[in-house]
């Protein structure tokens, strides 16, 4: 895949196989080629793209939606905060459209990401999104996590989902000693009911991330910014 930027900075991903129609001309396919990347394509009609290779935010920005996708700072807050890498064991509940489990897989490569979700049509949605932009070592298990966790010696349990202290006494017993168990919730509330429910086996902390961006023109922060989106705790198994 390539990444186009327009002058205006939007972004565009095409796979390179056919020609590009614009607003303000064509650019051929024949230009998507590796010898181009960092080079600047125009149009017959004059507007100018520079070509780069995408990145997994490219991806995780461009793939389709159902529900509520997680947002950059927070699925940096997940990694940042517990340290994983690549080969790490991670599984993620539930995988919604996958744009975190397409984060969480690129991070861990070459080991897999097990995801678990209870809806067919969203873990559709996921599956177009992986084989849409290459991600081979996400796994989907139609599972609902409440139920249990087949999975042992995991490094992170990460959730996305509305109950998630059903799943604390589960991961007590998947996860490794000194392995995490991090929880998004909308709702503080729901943070509350998840944080009572670790009881005294886990270490955590609970925050919320503000992404506040500047205009660097006139050097004043932007009017409009991305505010709230989540909370996250962040747990730590201590003991079973
Ligand atoms: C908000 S979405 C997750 C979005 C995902 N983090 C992303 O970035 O694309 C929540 C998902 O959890 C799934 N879910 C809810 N309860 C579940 C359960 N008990 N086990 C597994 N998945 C569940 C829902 O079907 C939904 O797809």
């Amino acid at each position: 895949m390539y990444l186009l930027i327009d002058e205006k900075g939007r972004k565009y991903l095409v796979k390179g196989d056919k020609d590009m129609h614009t607003n303000y001309g064509v650019l051929t396919a024949d230009k998507f080629t590796e010898e181009n990347l960092g080079k600047i394509l125009e149009t017959h009609q004059g507007r100018k793209y520079n070509l780069i290779r995408p990145n997994i935010l490219d991806y995780m920005a461009k793939g389709k939606r159902g529900p509520q996708a997680m947002t950059p700072k927070d699925c940096a807050v997940i990694s940042g905060f517990t340290g994983i890498h690549s080969g790490s064991r991670v599984l993620e509940a539930g995988v919604g459209s996958g744009i975190l489990s397409m984060y969480l897989a690129n991070l861990i490569a070459p080991a897999t990401l097990t995801a678990y979700e209870i809806r067919e049509d969203f873990a559709e949605i996921a599956r177009g999104n992986y084989k849409k932009f290459g991600i081979e070592n996400a796994e989907i298990k139609m599972k609902d996590i409440y139920t249990g966790i087949d999975e042992k010696e995991l490094d992170l349990i990460s959730l996305d989902l509305p109950e998630p202290w059903l799943v604390v006494e589960h991961a007590k017993g998947a996860l490794k000693i000194g392995g995490y168990l991090t929880s998004y919730s909308p709702s503080i509330e729901q943070n509350k009911k998840f944080v009572d429910a670790l009881g005294d086996s886990f270490m955590h902390d609970t925050l919320e991330t503000i992404q506040r961006d500047w205009d660097m023109e006139v050097v004043r922060p932007f009017s409009r910014m991305i505010a709230h989106t989540g909370f996250i705790t962040v747990a730590r198994l201590m003991k079973r």
